[in-house]
């Protein structure tokens, strides 16, 4: 995050305050995340793509809830005039504690129940993203009984190959999200839907190709077969599709190996897509552009959160040949980040409590879990004279930590604690061993 910096004695602080004072008022591990950096990415994100996209009406920037959500985040997001993407019926369920405005939530999912539709369309989504014709049957019934017109998109697989890892790759034929263009199911739901305006009002297209994306080339693509297939339904219809969602996907810089776009670079470089793109839609001065919507998480959430763990053994292994790897390990591990495991996912950490002049060592960091896939940084290096008590910082870890985190081993998950201009707060209570037993049926 932009606010971290060094004390005299050395320690790491975020938002004014020390790493030792984190530790010690709210123990590790914890997730650290800095408010200001979080606000201020969503405003940058907001106001990038309302600049940039200025000349079509502006765009809606929808917070991915799954990157990471709690109540304090879903406030932000409103506060900062944000839309949210939930994907759950607990994501609605936090979006609906804040009072979150219906209208500028977002419905996702692959799988949703009857009943997360029926309070979906009872809180008065803005829109619900459908996936598949059994779920486009749900809506149309769940609409019915409930006496409401439900706002839909229609999720598109649109066939491009997103450059990432294959797990969190989602715009290519074969996987489970979305109806596929090439195979006519996208067109075929536009029929089905435009078939019952009684029931439902179709908003638009949807496509999300992927996450920790650093290029647009993938975006361009899936435009550009979007608005192909959106110029069909208007044609054979006869109808205006008002809006269209891109999805989110930008990626972070987790090491030193990424270089992220940023959102200006970003809003223009889809914007100008946008504009060749969409030349399709009408034609001379009647051209149209639909309402542009995005839904990035991890950009938003990712960077001004890290990791802080205390340090317990430090191991020297002998690979041979007078190389030596050292093993640290934490007290976390694959249970508050399972994406090194997952994805292969890199990151980096550093001494956090104090600088040292010691010679640089070569180390792997790894959690306490019984398992050897269990590694919390691959490979970097630390100072040699580093000791158990010493805290590590593990950046980055703002997305897909705490909401992918598990309880694995019963460890029970860290809280995240919040920094504001040198105070913090607890935002998502540590877990504790008796929560964990509260679940277990003691006399079954
Ligand atoms: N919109 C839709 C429909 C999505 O499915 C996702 C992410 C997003 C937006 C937000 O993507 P983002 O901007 O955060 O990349 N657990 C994986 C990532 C899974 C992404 C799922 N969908 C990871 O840790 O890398």
């Amino acid at each position: 995050g932009r606010s971290v910096t060094r004390d005299e004695q050395g320690r790491l602080c975020v938002a004014g305050l020390d790493v030792d004072t984190i530790a010690r008022r709210h123990g590790t591990a914890a997730y650290v995340m800095d408010e200001a950096d979080f606000r201020a990415r969503a405003s940058g994100f907001r106001d990038a793509f309302a600049g940039a996209f200025d000349r079509f009406g502006g765009a809606d920037v929808y917070y991915a809830g799954k990157a990471f959500l709690c109540t304090a985040v879903a406030r932000w997001v409103a506060e900062e005039g944000l839309a949210l993407d939930v994907c759950t019926g607990g994501e609605l369920a936090v979006a609906r504690r804040v009072g979150f405005p219906g209208e500028r939530l977002a419905f996702h999912g692959n799988n949703k129940t009857v009943d997360e539709l029926r309070a979906a369309l009872e809180y008065g989504v803005g829109r619900i993203v459908v996936d598949s014709f059994h779920e486009i049957d749900r809506v149309l019934a769940v609409a019915a009984e409930l006496g409401v017109v439900a706002p839909v998109m229609v999720r598109v697989t649109v066939g491009v190959e997103a450059h990432t890892h294959e797990f969190i790759a989602t715009g290519h034929e074969d996987q489970k999200f979305g109806f596929s263009l090439a195979g006519g199911q996208a067109a075929e739901a536009a029929r089905r839907l435009l078939a019952r305006p009684d029931a439902v009002r179709l908003l638009g297209l949807h496509s999300h190709i992927g996450s920790q994306i650093f290029d647009t080339g993938g975006f361009e693509a899936a435009i550009h077969r979007l608005v192909g297939l959106q110029a069909e339904i208007e044609e054979e219809h006869g109808v205006e599709l008002p809006e269209v969602d891109l999805g989110g996907g930008y990626g972070i810089a987790y090491t030193s190996q990424h270089t992220p776009l940023g959102p200006e670079t970003l809003a223009d470089a889809m914007a100008d897509i946008v504009e060749r793109e969409f030349t399709v839609l009408g034609d001379g001065d009647n051209r149209r552009v639909p309402k542009v919507s995005i839904e990035p998480g991890r950009a938003i959430v990712g960077p001004g959160t890290f990791t802080l763990y205390e340090v317990g053994t430090v191991k020297p292994v002998d690979l041979g040949g007078g190389r030596t790897r050292t093993y640290v390990s934490v007290d976390g591990g694959m249970s508050d980040n399972a994406r090194p495991a997952l994805y292969e996912a890199d990151y980096s950490c550093s001494l956090a409590n104090r600088t040292s002049d010691a010679e640089p060592m070569q180390v792997r960091v790894v959690g306490r879990h019984c398992e050897s896939g269990d590694i919390v940084v691959l490979d970097e290096y630390l100072p040699s004279d580093l000791r158990p008590g010493d805290l590590l910082a593990v950046p980055g870890t703002g997305a897909y930590c705490r909401s992918l985190s598990s309880q694995y081993n019963h460890t029970p998950r860290p809280p995240v604690v919040v920094v504001r201009e040198g105070e913090s707060r607890v935002v998502v209570r540590r877990e504790t061993i008796d929560d964990l037993l509260a679940l277990d049926v003691a006399d079954a």
